[in-house]
């Protein structure tokens, strides 16, 4: 089932995710659910709260990167309940967007290696570095469990420029490029 996807300005994308176990409701489907959902509107990441779900997981297929970045090649990962424990590397610029802010894609500065502490689908605990895009990818889909969306992370400048469409994404005043929940405010 493809789900709506929450756009900028709803509170779930600025609150703490929770953990969640395997007794957590049909948790298999949802995952099903959220790869479906991001297959469907061009996403290589998705991270529960983007569905309204404020719990810590996020589904990652970062292979359309492949062409430029050989590390993205198959790499497909369902992330329950993970802890960042390390960045390590240089910082580096990537282009970012994310399908709760469509149609905006900005230079964020991140570093290049993550340590992750995490859960696979099947809740076996595992403990690995990612680099490269996949890392990228990990550090944003994080940020979302996190409160934080990727134009958080944007320069002043940039901010400033971006201030009048992002106000246009919270207020619902934009071309749905899928179907999106959003948190009109009242006038
Ligand atoms: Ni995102």
């Amino acid at each position: 089932m493809v789900l709506p996807i929450v756009a900028l300005g709803h509170p779930i994308l600025k609150q703490v995710a929770t953990e969640i176990d395997q007794s957590y409701t049909n948790y298999r489907e949802l995952i099903d659910n959220m790869y479906e959902t991001m297959y469907k509107d061009d996403g290589v990441g998705l991270a529960a709260p983007q569905i309204n779900l404020s719990i810590r997981l996020f589904v990652i297929d970062a292979d359309p990167f492949k062409d430029t970045y050989p590390e993205a090649e198959g790499f497909k990962k369902v992330f329950i309940n993970p802890t960042i424990i390390e960045e390590a590397g240089k910082e580096w610029f990537f282009n970012e967007g994310c399908l709760s802010v469509p149609d905006i894609h900005e230079d964020v500065l991140r570093k290049e290696r993550v340590l992750l502490r995490y859960y696979d689908e099947d809740f076996n605990k595992k403990e690995e570095w990612f680099e490269g895009v996949c890392a990228r990818v990990i550090q944003h889909e994080y940020d979302h469990l996190e409160g934080k969306v990727f134009t958080d992370r944007v320069g002043a400048m940039t901010r400033l420029l971006l201030k009048k469409k992002l106000e246009k994404i919270r207020t619902g005043d934009i071309n749905m490029p899928y179907k999106m929940i959003f948190c009109k405010k009242s006038r």
